[in-house]
């Protein structure tokens, strides 16, 4: 079988989607390659993501692998959420097709653009090495 039954039942059930109209963070990103475009909204209190929502436009795995990222970060201290790693997101959801590999780095890179974002509108300093925004999302050759 292509997809594992995770990836299935999140692309069929997605969690958290919507979106957050007082949201404390955005992030939007996309795939220059694929055109798919994920964008998460964080809210955050006392440093903690109480609240966590996406909209994916894109292909099945993108969706599962938004869905399964707000999974993992939700209730977690922000400076966590910033080191989940495409790869913790695959072995989530049980594994994904090597050439859909790309889609689960959109996720990671939605979450540290909405951290970013936080950061950003609250003044908060941080180290720029700890975004990997800017993935040319080379389709999966990344080391996953
Ligand atoms: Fe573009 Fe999946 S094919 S994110």
């Amino acid at each position: 079988m292509l997809y594992s039954e995770k990836v299935t039942d999140h692309f069929r059930h997605p969690r958290n989607v919507g979106k957050i109209e007082d949201a404390d963070g955005i992030g939007e990103v996309g795939n220059v390659t694929c055109g798919d475009i994920m964008r998460i909204y964080i809210k955050v209190e006392n440093n903690i993501i109480t609240d966590v929502k996406f909209n994916t436009f894109g292909c099945g795995s993108a969706i599962a692998s938004s869905s399964m990222a707000t999974e993992m970060i939700k209730g977690k201290p922000v400076s966590e959420a910033l080191k989940l790693t495409n790869k913790a997101v695959v072995e989530a959801l049980d594994g994904l097709p090597a050439h859909k590999l790309h889609c689960s780095v959109l996720a990671e890179e939605a979450v540290q653009a909405a951290v970013k974002d936080y950061y950003d509108k609250n003044s908060i300093e941080y180290d720029p090495l700890d975004f990997a925004i800017g993935c040319s999302g080379c389709g999966g050759e990344c080391e996953v």
